[in-house]
């Protein structure tokens, strides 16, 4: 008989969780202003709201924990960190971040400015966010073949190099880099291949770019490649995450994800003068250049959680337990995004709900749909995070509307996984009774989704 797959760890510390009743949650979501950012996290049964900083460390991260050298300058933490990121990435300068975002607003203040354009596959919200408040403008080159959610590829996450080479052709005095985010969480957790970064360089090269590698789920990437991708069945994670970033001039990188730490991220880059303009924005914004916004400790858990996160088999136990999520619901018909991502399952929210206009944000009801059916909390990857245009102020409707439900590392039994599609599963068998979603009553101008206050219609 063949032996069924287990995960390649075991639980030495649990905490426990409470169920709740239908109108508890009914009542709760109500006055979360039908956000479920505002929910209070004991009012979560299993909590796939991000995988971001939100994964169970391990016994010898928590070691590292207590190794933690606190001198402000020079400390052995530091030292341990860069080491660490220098021999993952390969990249020779390195600055601490407290998360990604603020690797962005670092990285960013250096090379953005009003004006600019900077072409990539599907911007995170935050990169976004950080592009469009210094007044550039992101442009979406992403494969089409990624918006139709029914269609397999191995490397959704792939730049359409025709769409990339015409915005260099255009624009080409006005973009200051090319940022791809592997894997690419806008669009699915979806993969993009070696092949595709290689044709990438190369248009950099033709026009004198730089490329930038938003690597938060750079190890699930080098994942993927080994799995799907010709030639690299045999190389391991860390070998192929080397050959990533040999594309790349620099990364930013949210360490709450890949490097399985609670907060963390980072900057590494080849070229000096892009680090030493780099520290002054740095030590403004974050700290000095050897904590930036983390304690001693937390880039002892860097380090140390940077080699977990590259070992084919943890890899191996968290990509499987997606699928499991994945699989189960396509055995009940929900449509979802295929091929599974690394780090979540998107559901197709249009296609689940299809009585639901858009204007009333789909995936947000779907989202509170199963919040209240079984205290599972995922999040609208769709209109509300698209946010509106900062031209027109209009609603952007993105191609895929999304509800995602992202896997916290080592976190959830596969049990877990079970509940979340049966819940699934009862909404879709009534699917046709839900013809109305919400409306806004407060927004921010910018990243409204955190915030954002909702009716029922
Ligand atoms: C692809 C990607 N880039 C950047 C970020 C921002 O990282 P952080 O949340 O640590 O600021 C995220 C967070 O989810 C992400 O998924």
């Amino acid at each position: 008989m063949e032996l069924p797959f287990a995960e390649s760890y075991r639980i030495k510390m649990v905490e426990p969780i409470r169920r709740s009743t239908r109108a508890e949650r009914e009542q709760w979501i109500k006055e979360a202003r039908y956000n479920l950012f505002n929910l209070k996290s004991e009012y979560v049964f299993v909590d796939l709201l991000t995988d971001s900083g939100t994964g169970a460390m391990s016994d010898r991260q928590w070691s590292e924990m207590i190794l933690g050298d606190e001198s402000y300058a020079g400390a052995s933490s530091f030292h341990k960190f860069m080491n660490a990121v220098r021999d993952i990435t390969g990249l020779e300068y390195v600055l601490p971040a407290h998360q990604g975002r603020a690797a962005e607003n670092v990285l960013f203040s250096v090379l953005v400015k009003e004006g600019d354009i900077i072409p990539g596959n599907s911007h995170f919200d935050t990169t976004k966010g950080h592009i469009e408040y210094r007044k550039a403008k992101a442009v979406d080159c992403t494969i089409d073949e990624a918006f139709d959610t029914t269609l397999i590829h191995p490397f959704k996450g792939n730049v359409d190099i025709a769409k990339l080479e015409k915005v260099l052709k255009e624009h080409g005095n006005k973009v200051p880099f090319i940022i791809l985010t592997i894997t690419c969480n806008s669009s699915g957790g979806q993969p993009v291949s070696i092949e595709n970064m290689k044709a990438v360089r190369k248009l950099a090269d033709k026009y004198g770019k730089k490329l930038i590698m938003d690597s938060a789920r750079f190890a699930e990437n080098a994942y993927f490649i080994k799995l799907r991708e010709e030639g690299y069945q045999f190389k391991t994670i860390r070998e192929i995450a080397r050959e990533m970033f040999s594309f790349a001039d620099a990364l930013t990188m949210s360490a709450k994800k890949d490097a399985i730490v609670n907060i963390g991220g980072f900057i590494a880059m080849r070229d000096k003068e892009l680090f030493c303009s780099s520290c002054v924005f740095e030590i403004m914004y974050e700290g000095f250049i050897h904590y930036g916004g983390l304690a001693g400790r937390d880039l002892n858990a860097i380090a140390q959680g940077l080699y977990e996160g590259t070992e084919f088999d943890y890899l191996e136990t968290r990509v499987k337990q997606v699928e499991l999520l994945g699989n189960r619901l396509l055995d009940y018909g929900i449509p979802i995004q295929q091929p599974i991502g690394g780090h979540a399952v998107f559901v197709d929210a249009k296609r689940f709900l299809p009585h639901v206009r858009k204007e009333e944000f789909v995936a947000q009801t779907l989202a509170i749909q199963l919040y209240i059916e079984a205290g599972v909390r995922g999040v609208e990857i769709g209109t509300l995070l698209a946010d509106r245009d900062p031209v027109t102020r209009e609603n952007r409707y993105p191609e895929l509307e999304l509800m995602r439900l992202a896997i916290p590392r080592r976190v959830y039994t596969n049990n877990h996984m079970e509940l979340v599609a049966a819940a699934l599963k009862n909404i879709w068998d009534r699917r046709d009774t839900i013809k109305h979603g919400y409306r806004v009553v407060r927004e921010a101008p910018i990243m409204r989704h955190f915030t954002v206050e909702l009716e029922k219609i």
